[in-house]
């Protein structure tokens, strides 16, 4: 069973009270879904709705465009930014797809979404400035920020109104010291998707105010519903002054383990992470970034077929939650996962843990996610139907059993 690293290898810094690792590593937490997935590595018959990468084959052409790198010797370096290709690529890929004016110099290629987000924030991220974050959220931005001496003030969603974010709370919560705001839609671990008046009214007011908007887009194609256009930072921001955008091939092409990725931005900004990158990992993978090109380049008929079958899943889904005892869902809109609640004030970390054990199905709990949905958990639709069916059949039994005061 593959899961996101992101996700899990972090056991061993439990250890950073230890004088021989700087005190910065106390900010990468101990992963709530760790405890999960070793419980289940030791248990037999486990269905994973635990998963955060697609479960599609990487479409073939580019396979064989990866292999045909390789075979062709592009196995150096390239440039810094990343080859230039596929920097160019990127670029009309983003301005015809948002209308708006970019250039490679706009892009920086990076290895994953990891990378550029974690150059992102680490290069801005410093003592006395102030990051608002959703909570729940993709676990990445609150350790990165924290781990340069940034500060996280968070701004708790629901599921009783799908997890949205009401943009005049965002608002509200700009204090003096507020120097960014990080935006994740379709959303990790909830599946929600912002509407464009609350990117747009969320832009404004942060170049208003010369806030940054940090906008992680890594689900932009995985949107389930037919009458939805994608609300993307690049399509409503004026000006990139104030903003990085952040995406990868990992999720729309199923390419997770080439781990290509890339920030766009104004062109000064690209310079600065630039310099931050080539001390970082130097250049993302050559023949990947091959592959990259072509993924955007050749058929995207892969996308529809996989977005289809997501659909078909969140359909069932939604219906299997609104079935189940004590659960409350909601509909996600985008990417595969979704973040129902138990009652208030049960401890989803406990639950998700005597369900794995007593029914073997593995699922996150929200404790993972932030501070305020310790009620919640993720589950993962990123499995066959199949799967999906047995896991409830085995949850909605053992959930009708318990006893929640
Ligand atoms: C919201 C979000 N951002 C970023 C990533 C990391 O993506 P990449 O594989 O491109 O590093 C993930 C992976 O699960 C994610 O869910």
């Amino acid at each position: 069973m593959a899961v996101n690293p992101v996700d899990t290898d972090l056991t061993e810094l439990d250890d950073t009270r230890d004088s021989t690792w700087s005190p910065y590593l106390r900010a990468i937490p101990v992963s709530g879904i760790r405890r999960m997935v070793d419980v289940a590595s030791r248990m037999d018959d486990v269905i994973h709705l635990s998963i955060g990468q697609p479960n599609f084959p990487t479409p073939p052409h580019i396979i064989d465009a990866h292999i045909e790198a390789l075979q062709q010797g592009q196995t150096g370096y390239t440039m810094d930014a990343g080859l230039p290709e596929l920097r160019e690529s990127i670029a009309l890929y983003y301005a015809r797809r948002y209308r708006r004016t970019l250039v490679p110099e706009n892009v920086l290629v990076t290895t994953g979404a990891t990378e550029a987000m974690y150059l992102a924030l680490t290069a801005t991220s410093a003592p006395g400035r102030q990051f608002l974050v959703t909570d729940p959220t993709f676990l990445l931005y609150a350790p990165l920020i924290r781990m340069n001496g940034g500060e996280v003030k968070y701004i708790p969603t629901r599921a009783e109104n799908g997890h949205q974010l009401d943009p005049q709370e965002v608002i509200d919560s700009i204090s003096m010291r507020t120097y960014g705001i990080v935006l994740n839609s379709p959303s990790n671990p909830t599946g929600t998707v912002y509407p464009a008046e609350t990117i747009q009214t969320i832009l404004e007011e942060a170049a208003y105010r010369g806030i940054y908007v940090y906008s992680d887009e890594v689900y932009d194609h995985l949107l389930l519903d037919d009458d939805i256009e994608y609300a993307s930072v690049l399509r409503h921001a004026t000006d990139l002054d104030n903003v990085m955008a952040v995406s990868s091939f990992s999720k729309t092409f199923s390419m997770a383990g080439l781990r290509i990725g890339w920030i766009i931005s104004s062109q000064g900004a690209i310079r600065k992470l630039r310099r931050y990158h080539m001390f970082t990992t130097t250049v993302a993978n050559t023949p990947a970034q091959w592959a990259g090109v072509a993924a955007l380049n050749g058929p995207q008929d892969c996308i529809t077929d996989m977005v289809q079958e997501y659909a078909a899943r969140r359909d069932r889904l939604v219906q299997l939650v609104g079935d189940t005892p004590y659960l409350t869902g909601y509909w996600p809109q985008g990417a595969f996962y979704m973040f129902p609640s138990l009652p208030a004030r049960v401890d989803a970390s406990a639950v998700c843990m005597r369900m794995l054990r007593e029914t073997g199905v593995c699922t996150v709990p929200g404790d993972a996610f932030g501070e305020h949905c310790l009620n919640s958990f993720r589950i993962s639709y990123s499995t066959s139907m199949d799967r999906i069916e047995e896991a409830f059949e085995r949850i909605m039994p053992w959930l009708e059993k318990q006893r929640f005061e």
